[in-house]
């Protein structure tokens, strides 16, 4: 006998175009969990839980990357027992998660400051990238503890310290510098929650990113969201500065 799922998963839909890279900005948690009268640390363990369900619909679509703001380096300012029940979900979903995630091929990367975090988590974080690094399913950055701007001066530290001249500060060399070196730009930046900021989000690689804001809070963040935000970009017509159409100068 077939044992079939309680909730028959929708069929994936047909897009004429996919982003090679999704940035998501997971908010919204604290004010789910208080719409309920609920702790804003239930709102996070609920964000948490809703992770899995959303990675697998990406891969379903086949984007190759995905990038997830957890944690960002203002939040270090949010009330001492928030930030340490954040650190103690992150290393219990790490443990919890990471064995199903590697199962299916995903690479998990870890994009911040990875210094700057509670010693046991850490460990953990580099245990994941290690044990998924030779994966070749979908790439997962985890931004915990990141910041663009911090992104953009480390790079541009790591420049200078290794003798670069004026000259050689270019787009391109700082863009080898960050932590997201070597990946695709995000196409597609979507941000729950409501609000219609970046919040020192991938500040430099977003600079041509279509953005998609939504109402729902990330813990109902689901399925048929993923598909939405996914069916409305594939409508988007990017320009890229240029005059659609039109060959460029000297094209
Ligand atoms: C996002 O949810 C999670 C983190 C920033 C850690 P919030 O905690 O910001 O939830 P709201 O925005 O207060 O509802
Ligand atoms: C952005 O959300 C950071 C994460 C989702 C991890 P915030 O809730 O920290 O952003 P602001 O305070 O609304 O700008
Ligand atoms: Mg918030």
């Amino acid at each position: 006998m077939v044992v079939q799922p309680a909730v028959a998963a929708a069929p994936v839909p047909h897009l004429d175009s996919r982003p090679q890279h999704v940035a998501i900005i997971m908010d919204g948690n604290g004010r789910w969990a208080e719409g309920r009268g609920l702790s804003r640390q239930e709102g996070h363990r609920a964000g948490a839980e809703n992770l899995r369900v959303v990675i697998e619909r990406f891969g379903q679509h086949q984007v190759p990357v995905l990038t997830l703001f957890a944690f960002s380096t203002e939040n270090w300012g949010r009330p001492r027992a928030e930030v340490d029940g954040i650190m103690r979900l992150a290393g219990r979903v790490i443990d919890r998660e990471m064995t199903a995630l590697h199962e299916t091929g995903v690479r998990l990367c870890h994009i911040g400051d990875l210094e700057g975090l509670p010693k046991g988590l850490q460990k953990r974080v580099k245990a994941a990238v290690e044990r998924t690094a030779g994966n070749t399913g979908m790439t997962v950055n985890l931004a915990f503890n990141y910041g663009g701007r911090a992104d953009i001066v480390a790079a541009v530290r790591t420049l200078v310290a290794a003798g670069a001249t004026a000259e050689q500060i270019t787009e391109e060399a700082i863009a080898a510098h960050l932590t997201t070196a070597g990946q695709p730009d995000p196409d597609l930046l979507i941000r729950t929650g409501g609000e219609h900021r970046i919040s020192n989000f991938l500040v430099w690689q977003a600079a041509y990113c279509e953005y998609h804001f939504t109402t729902t809070q990330w813990p109902d963040f689901g399925p048929a969201e993923v598909d939405a935000a996914l069916v409305e970009f594939s409508r988007r017509r990017r320009r890229f500065g240029l005059v659609p159409g039109e060959p460029g100068r000297g094209g």
